[in-house]
Order: C-alpha cells, then sequence, then structure tokens
C-alpha cells in the first residue's frame, strides 16, 4: 500500500481515472453513505424545485419577473459580481461545487410548500447541461419558453447589435441567416448563435433523455407575451404550487411600453427594462421567408415531438407550420 500527500495523491487518481476529471454533482441527501457524511451544518433544501431554462430572447425574463410576483415563489440571488444569472450547469461555475450553487438560494422556511427556482436562458442549448442537471436535481421540474424560432433569431441578433457586435453591426440580419460556409468566422458564429437554438426538438430531446416528460413544461412565450396571465395560470397549475395567484389582478398593460407589466399601487407600471422589449424595425419579409424553409422541418420535428408527449402544441407552431405549407 502506497500513499502521498494530498495533491500528489489526487495527481496520481486523476492519472488511474481520467474520466473522473470532470465530476458529476449528486444531490448529497439522495445517498445515505453521501448523507452520513455532509455535514451536519448544512441542509440540501437550498437547491432549486423548478430551473427556467431558456432559450435566450423568447421571453424568460418576463417569465422569471412574473413568477417572482408569486408568494410561495422565491428567486435564486443573483449573482454578485454581474447581478445576472447563476449559470452553473454551463461553465465553469459547474466547478466550484454545490456549495456555491446553494449559496445563490434562501433557506426555505417550509421545504414543501416554498418554491425555489433559478432562470439561466442558455442551460436550453448547452449540451452539458441537462445530464448535470437531472444528476444534481432529478425531480426539478423544467420550464422552456418557445416563441417562433424566426423571432428569438431576430431577436438575438437585436441583442446583439445592441451590445455593439461588429459582425451585427456591419451585416443585415438577411447577410447573417444567409451566410454560406465560406464566410468570415465571425459572422458564421453570428449566425450560429441566432439559428442553433432554434433547433427546438433536438434541444428537448436532450432534455428528454434525461427527464421525464412529466416534468417538462413548454410555455408558449407568444401567448405569455399577449396574454401573460393565462399562461402564469398554467404554469401555476403544472408546479402544482400553492395559493393560487391571481395574474389578472397584478399585471397591467402598459401603452407605451407595449408589454404586459407588473401593477403598482395607484395604477403605475412596473416594466422591464430598456433591453426587454426593444423596438426595431420589422423582419424583411425575404428573411421571413427564408427562416420559414429553414425552421419548417425543424418546427415539424418540435410538432411530432409535442404530439408524441401529448403535450399542447403553441399557438405560433401551428401558425407557422399552416402559413409555410
Ligand atoms: P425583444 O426585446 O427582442 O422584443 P429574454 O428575457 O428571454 O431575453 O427575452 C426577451 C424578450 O421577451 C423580448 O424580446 C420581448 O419580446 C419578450 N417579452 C415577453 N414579454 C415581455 C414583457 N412583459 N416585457 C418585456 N419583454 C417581454
Amino acid at each position: 500500500l502506497q500513499t502521498l500527500p494530498p495533491v500528489q495523491l489526487a495527481e496520481k487518481y486523476f492519472q488511474i481515472f481520467p474520466e473522473e476529471r470532470d465530476p458529476l454533482w449528486q444531490n448529497p441527501c439522495h445517498d445515505k453513505r453521501h448523507k452520513d457524511i455532509w455535514s451536519k451544518e448544512k441542509t440540501c433544501d437550498r437547491l432549486p424545485k423548478f430551473l427556467v431554462i431558456g432559450p435566450q430572447k423568447t421571453g424568460t425574463t418576463a417569465l422569471h419577473a412574473f413568477l417572482t410576483l408569486h408568494p410561495a415563489i422565491t428567486s435564486s440571488f443573483p449573482h454578485p459580481s454581474t447581478f445576472e444569472e447563476v449559470q452553473f450547469f454551463t461553465g465553469p461555475n459547474y466547478h466550484r461545487g454545490i456549495d456555491w450553487y446553494m449559496d445563490f438560494f434562501p433557506f426555505p422556511s417550509n421545504v414543501s410548500t416554498d418554491f425555489i427556482f433559478e432562470k439561466s436562458a442558455n442551460y436550453f442549448d448547452t449540451e452539458v447541461v441537462p445530464k448535470r442537471a437531472a444528476a444534481l436535481l432529478p425531480r426539478a421540474k423544467i420550464l422552456a419558453v418557445l416563441i417562433n424560432p424566426a423571432d428569438r433569431a431576430y431577436s438575438w441578433y437585436q441583442h446583439q447589435r445592441a451590445h455593439q457586435d461588429p459582425a451585427a453591426l456591419n451585416h443585415t440580419f438577411h447577410q447573417v441567416v444567409t451566410a454560406g460556409p465560406s464566410s468570415p468566422p465571425e459572422l458564421l458564429a453570428l449566425r450560429r448563435r441566432s439559428l442553433g437554438p432554434g433547433a427546438y426538438a433536438a434541444h428537448l430531446e436532450r432534455w428528454l433523455r434525461h427527464y421525464p416528460p412529466s416534468q417538462l413544461l413548454v410555455v408558449d412565450g407568444a401567448l405569455l407575451r399577449s396574454n401573460p396571465a393565462l399562461v402564469m395560470d398554467g404554469v401555476q397549475k403544472f408546479l402544482g404550487v400553492t395559493p393560487h395567484f391571481n395574474y389578472t389582478q397584478a399585471l397591467m398593460y402598459d401603452e407605451s411600453k407595449g408589454f404586459w407589466c407588473q401593477r403598482l399601487e395607484g395604477g403605475r407600471a412596473k416594466c422591464l427594462g430598456k433591453s426587454k422589449g426593444r423596438k426595431y424595425s420589422d423582419m424583411a419579409p425575404e428573411t421571413r421567408a427564408y427562416l420559414t424553409g429553414h425552421f419548417r422541418e425543424l418546427n415539424m420535428d418540435l410538432l411530432r415531438l409535442l404530439s408524441r408527449l401529448g403535450h399542447p402544441l403553441p399557438g405560433w407552431l401551428r401558425e407557422e407550420l399552416q402559413s409555410g405549407r
């Protein structure tokens, strides 16, 4: 039997088991052996009961804001440096471990009735996330917000313009989406980020390899935008959260914003910031036609997937497939 100082021992261990370099965190309370050595000071209750996974630009911030109005629903704390999403399951944060993750959540006052959640909109289409999320949060409910992928792509392009991305500033949206394989890499990267997440069925199938369909809700993002109270009723039912919260009273349509906002006392509205619900011109009809063609099969895949699961079809999907025939 041989031993070594801790760091060398670790190096030796990972030489022998290189596949374990990349951890897969599980809930310590789901395994007796882990629970026994888990500090008495710690709890496994500071973990989300559900995740809003995105994709980006579909209305995830509005859903997040509306959810937090519910008295029994609490979001993760914002990231201390970015004031934004936790993004635990995607990039380098995952290697910071579950204590780091748990610190983003409050201690629930009542584990069975409190609903803690987090929203990270790039979880939806990031390859590693479903496997990691299911290892730590096997019972979590998963909410994906979907809009017409052509509109999502256009919103992403506008978002990148607002963030001064040179590829978006120097090219029209039509040039971006129709860019051929010999185009400059930054243009191809923008095309990929505009169109890639819109292959909705492929991304959902990856989630469904790790979660049962009963734990997945596809939220119609177009309906969330036009009739959020109706959507929030469905979301509450899916989550099984009580008491029932009346979003018809809590929300109001703000004419100048052109979106639904939180109703404050005195009839004032608290809307999302300027970066949500941007004003820009309509998509050019020829670009719309190009994208309808580009997404037709991918939207058909989504139709087949949702039909197979017996999940309702978003209105925009029906319309898109009818208009594209
Ligand atoms: P645009 O700014 O392109 O219109 P996300 O929060 O996932 O990034 O999505 C942003 C999109 O949410 C906005 O895209 C907007 O269309 C949509 N949205 C839906 N409901 C909204 C609301 N009540 N207030 C602001 N934006 C909303």
